[in-house]
């Protein structure tokens, strides 16, 4: 039989002692509060020194709260009485059992990080670690500054999708769960024996979908990042694709220089900077090969600044581009989108 404790006030006093208790983080929040005639039952977590000993009582198998459909911020509300809770940011990102948020109030972390946790895993119950970030990822290999909040002390994780087993170090490693639809539609692109370079692989989840979803005959994989290139490799094995894909740690700029005319399909997932590589890439491609290329653009003309650069490097790399296929993938921020744009290179002009 399950047993809590409680604190039995009038209903006069009912308002006051629920903030009260919820102040000193001692509302069990797990179980409903009783209501009776006169008086409330408000479950508590232990008995402290200023609650009147005369009105505790306990409470034999309490209702537990139903809390389902509640976001974490409305379970917060319930536990805790702060300010902060509507501040709060409503969504956050899921990577494996990791869920990343991004909360700039210090002192709120401070006091409520495990009531934080709580609530997240209340929604999430697969999740394991909370961590927050305090900037966008920045650098050249793209990685963010996480803080460990709650749960678990780690910041690897397995993720699973399209199928595919992908280990990552969330901090170390550029990972993005939002890019896996795109992942898979490219994957549904390759036709069988295609010759493929991901550049700016990461840890492989366009090289691994590719090479699970499709037929192709080679994937060449290229990262800078040396831990991602350790984890691409983990991945790889993991996958059984050491057959299809081969994992290459350097410099696009210098690797592709390996591969004249080599791949009919390059996907480049660098949205910050992909067009500053695109000469390497038509440099890879083969003619009649597909770019699939990645850029954070302004919301208001989306592919006006990409088509441009686009006319400029058919001109220095005398070939032909058409724009095949185009659409906004995401909202990035109020005034920034994510495009893609599949370019078809012809450089046989005769
Ligand atoms: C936005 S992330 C994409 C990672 C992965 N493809 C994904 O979708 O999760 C870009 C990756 O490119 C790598 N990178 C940046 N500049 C590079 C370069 N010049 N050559 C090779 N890789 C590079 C970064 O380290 C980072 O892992």
């Amino acid at each position: 039989m399950d047993k809590i404790i409680g604190i039995k006030v009038n209903k006069d006093k009912a308002q006051e002692t629920i903030s009260k208790i919820k102040e000193e983080n001692n509302f069990n929040s797990r179980y409903k509060i009783i209501r009776e005639k006169e008086n409330i039952i408000i479950p508590i977590k232990k008995i402290t020194s200023d609650l009147n000993k005369n009105n505790i009582v306990e409470i034999n198998n309490p209702e537990k709260q139903k809390e389902i459909g509640l976001t974490y911020k409305e379970i917060l509300k319930k536990e805790i009485n702060s300010k902060y809770i509507d501040n709060l940011p409503s969504s956050y990102d899921i990577v494996g059992d990791i869920i990343i948020i991004n909360i700039e109030d210090k002192e709120f972390l401070k006091e409520y990080s495990s009531n934080l946790t709580n609530s997240l895993k209340k929604i999430h119950p697969h999740i394991k670690v909370v961590l927050n970030k305090s900037k966008e990822h920045h650098g050249t290999f793209r990685t963010q500054d996480l803080e460990w909040i709650g749960g678990e002390n780690r910041k690897e994780t397995i993720i699973q999708e399209n199928g595919c087993y992908l280990k990552t170090d969330v901090e170390k490693v550029f990972y993005s769960t939002r890019l896996a639809t795109e992942r898979k539609r490219i994957a549904s692109l390759v036709l069988e024996n295609e010759t493929i370079g991901v550049f700016f692989a990461g840890v492989g989840p366009f090289s691994i979908a590719i090479a699970k979803l499709a037929k192709p005959k080679e994937i060449i994989s290229i990262e800078l990042n040396p831990i991602g290139v350790k984890y691409m490799e983990e991945n790889i094995l993991k996958n059984q694709m050491e057959k299809i894909i081969t994992p290459i740690e350097g410099d696009v700029k210098e690797i592709s220089k390996r591969y004249p005319n080599y791949f009919d399909r390059i996907p480049m997932p660098l949205p910050k900077s992909a067009e500053n590589f695109l000469d390497d890439a038509i440099f890879s491609i083969k003619d009649k090969g597909i770019i699939h290329i990645y850029n954070f653009v302004s919301k208001n003309e989306p592919f006006k600044e990409i088509e441009k650069i686009i006319k400029e490097k058919e001109k220095k790399n005398n070939c032909k581009i058409e724009i095949i296929f185009k659409k906004v993938i995401r909202s990035f921020s109020q005034t920034t989108v994510q495009i893609v744009m599949d370019l078809k290179i012809s450089k046989d002009l005769s």
